[in-house]
């Protein structure tokens, strides 16, 4: 039986993920090398700081501690700039009902981000009222693809981990729903989330009954 759904926020809720990506393209270039859209796959629902690593190594770079500190920092206020001017509009198609339609049969609702910036997002997008609990990159010491932001989410709502499911676009949240012994929607392409137990290609393709349908076939 399905409890509560716990969701994670860039490429699932919104698309923040065009965001990151101008974000790190301009630290790289501006550290003089490449950086493409394929790179960046590697840093879906990474961390910051491993998100960086990810990138200097693509660059072939290896910087002290501290220059890595004030690159993350430039890359960041870059990207806050985005986020300062995000609206409803920039809500995914089809997330927005999805998430009513849990409130409305009951099932709870929480974020599981490993974002730092996940509240300006969701007040920014009006989409703070849906959740019952907010579990992000604040809250964390372990990052995707370790399940602990999903497990937080699970105790937080009082729900048992195998009565959730977790709705992610990157390969390191699925892994970590695994790892959580929860069900899984991959939102994207299956051939990059083909360990999640069910992929649509974003949440207007699923209703909360034909999700219960393929939750009771496990
Ligand atoms: C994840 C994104 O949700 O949050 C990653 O998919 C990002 O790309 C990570 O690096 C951390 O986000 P922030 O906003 O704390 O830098
Ligand atoms: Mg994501």
């Amino acid at each position: 039986e399905i409890k509560a759904c716990l969701f994670d926020l860039d490429g699932v809720l919104v698309d923040t993920a065009k965001y990151h990506y101008i974000a790190w393209k301009e630290l790289a270039e501006s550290l003089g090398f490449p950086f493409t859209e394929r790179d960046n796959e590697r840093l879906k629902g990474v961390s910051r700081v491993a998100s960086l690593n990810i990138l200097l190594e693509i660059g072939g770079l290896t910087l002290p501690e501290e220059e890595k500190t004030q690159l993350a920092d430039r890359k960041n206020n870059r990207y806050v700039e985005y986020i300062a001017k995000m609206d409803s509009s920039e809500i995914l198609p089809g997330a927005l009902e999805f998430l009513k339609e849990c409130r409305e049969q009951g099932i709870k609702v929480a974020l599981g981000s490993a974002s730092k910036n996940a509240m300006t997002i969701l007040n920014n997008t009006g989409l703070t009222p849906y959740f019952d609990a907010i579990i992000d990159g604040t809250h964390t010491s372990a990052a995707k693809p370790d399940p602990e932001v999903f497990l937080l989410g699970a105790q937080a709502l009082e729900v048992l981990p195998e009565h959730c499911v977790v709705f992610e676009d990157a390969e390191a949240g699925i892994e970590a729903a695994t790892r959580a012994g929860m069900f899984s929607v991959g939102i994207g392409s299956p051939e990059t989330l083909n360990a999640a137990n069910i992929v649509v290609p974003s949440l207007q393709q699923l209703s909360v009954s034909s999700l219960r349908e393929s939750f009771a076939t496990i």
